[in-house]
């Protein structure tokens, strides 16, 4: 196939997904990214901990801030436009991302296909995620690395690409120290002198730039890479996001993510495994999994977009095992394995991406609209976990909005709670307390129906404006299946 036809397929993918994936997956998809460059632009949007105590770069946001600048300049910044134009940007990315993966993998329809199929792909490649940036800029690096047999001459351009990925996201180490050290190891040069002619004037250049551009934004110095190592590794802030057991990437973030890839992926490994010396470039990338997953094994807090880097290398194994499989079977053969394949992956990526929790974010529009028909009288309280919709990035107008928090225990106090347990312990409380009966009351109230029991004092001046449904499948008790939006009676 040529390149140009692959990229527009995968563009074609990427854009259609922008529209088709509907749900929320992460807070991190709009409080670490469009609600930063909100508001960089507009000068108001909500700042979480992240950013205060500069633990994250500056330099994704800005260049959604570039994008929202420019929407604003030509007066097309109306918040639909706002809210998908850095979906189409991380799709384009994305679409680029893919067609590396399509050379380095050696220019295989099959390589085509299991990047084209995956319901995880699908599902993150079009979200303004810094781990779904990190994987499109992985997989271009990856593709620039110098793999044996792949007459790759030139080989600092990855060291570029992976420095970049260190200073905006530093866990992408993980990855890059096993193909780093076996870059060393393959190179004809000497190590010591791969080093410093490469690694140390590269690493320094990029750090250099990205130290003045944080520094900048922060007003004051700052290197971002250190501080995140600081909070997440020595003070263990992470864990505060909950902790799962050693084995969850094993036994249910790897293969969820996969999904039916996983048994091509399988199947794979063993061939490798059994001939070893015909595979010499898997078996670093299964090295480098296996790497990989030890050391986020360790790490107490786990998610599933943490191995979302993990994808490109697991589709380059099992996509060169099924182009030579392939080559052997029955067209029948082929065809039922690919019918498997799309059907397996369809089916996720279709309830995860139109079904399962969209109710947080079609909310945003019916409050979008209330919003800006009155902005001085409106007051949104979300009695929600922390961070369950988007804000300002959604709503587009400077209105008053509270929501529960949920900061970590910085100065490791006993027996701490944040405030949205506090809220949780005792709805009726934490209300008395911030909403006394003859104080301001909020315009609206958005809830999860499962709260509407606990919180019926207050609801007694409200009316219920507009019912959502969010999911079938709460994943915590404090999660409903509805998203209700309740109006004050005057
Ligand atoms: C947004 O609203 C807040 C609270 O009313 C106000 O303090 C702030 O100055 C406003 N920001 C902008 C940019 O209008």
């Amino acid at each position: 196939m040529k390149n140009l036809d692959v990229f527009l397929i995968f563009l074609a993918i990427r854009i259609a997904s922008v529209f088709l994936v509907q749900t929320y997956f992460v807070p991190d998809e709009y409080w670490q990214s469009l609600e930063v460059a909100h508001n960089l632009v507009y000068k108001y949007g909500y700042l979480t901990w992240e950013w205060s105590k500069g633990i994250r770069s500056y330099i994704p946001p800005l260049i959604i801030a570039f994008l929202y600048k420019i929407l604003n300049l030509v007066g097309l910044d109306t918040a639909e436009v706002l809210i998908f134009s850095p979906r189409i940007l991380q799709a384009v990315i994305s679409s680029f991302s893919d067609l590396h993966f399509y050379k380095w993998s050696g220019t295989k329809k099959w390589a085509v296909f299991c990047l084209a199929t995956s319901w995880f792909w699908f599902y993150t490649a079009s979200r303004t995620l810094i781990n779904t940036l990190e994987c499109s800029l992985t997989t271009i690096a990856l593709s620039l690395f110098p793999w044996p047999g792949k007459n790759i001459e030139d080989n600092s351009k990855f060291i570029w690409v992976a420095a970049f990925l260190f200073v905006i996201r530093p866990t992408c180490a993980i990855v890059w120290i096993p193909l780093c050290i076996c870059h060393l190891l393959i190179n004809k040069e000497d190590s010591f002198s791969v080093i410093i002619q490469r690694y140390v004037p590269i690493g320094l250049s990029v750090l250099c730039v990205s130290i003045t551009i944080d520094s900048l934004a922060y007003g004051r110095f700052l290197i971002t890479p250190y501080e995140f190592l600081k909070f997440n590794l020595f003070q263990d802030i992470g864990a505060f996001y909950g902790v799962q057991p050693w084995h969850w990437y094993l036994s249910t973030g790897f293969p969820a993510i996969l999904g039916i890839q996983f048994l091509p992926f399988f199947m794979a490994c063993l061939v490798v495994l059994k001939n070893r010396s015909n595979h010499p470039n898997e078996l670093v990338i299964l090295g480098t999994m296996v790497f990989t997953l030890a050391v986020y094994s360790v790490l107490p807090h786990k998610e599933f977009r943490f191995i979302l880097p993990l994808l490109p290398l697991v589709f380059y194994v099992s996509s060169r095992f099924l182009s030579s499989w392939s080559r052997k079977a029955s067209t029948a053969g082929v065809w039922v394995v690919a019918a498997v394949i799309f059907f397996g992956n369809a089916m996720p990526a279709w309830y995860l991406g139109m079904v399962h929790q969209r109710g947080t974010l079609d909310v945003m529009k019916p409050l979008r609209e209330i919003a800006q028909k009155d902005p001085n009288n409106t007051h949104f309280l979300f009695l929600m976990p922390c961070h369950s919709t988007p804000l300002y990035s959604h709503l587009h107008v400077n209105v008053t909005t509270r929501f529960l928090t949920c900061l970590p225990n910085f100065n490791n106090v006993e027996g701490y709670i944040d405030e949205a347990d506090h809220f949780y312990f005792s709805p009726i409380k934490w209300l008395r307390q911030y909403y006394p009966p003859n104080g301001v009351l909020p315009s609206h109230i958005i809830i999860f129906d499962n709260l509407e029991p606990f919180v019926k004092d207050i609801l007694t001046r409200y009316k219920l404006l507009h019912q959502f449904f969010h999911t079938d499948v709460p994943l915590s008790s404090r999660i409903g299946k509805n998203v209700l939006v309740f109006e004050k009676v005057l």
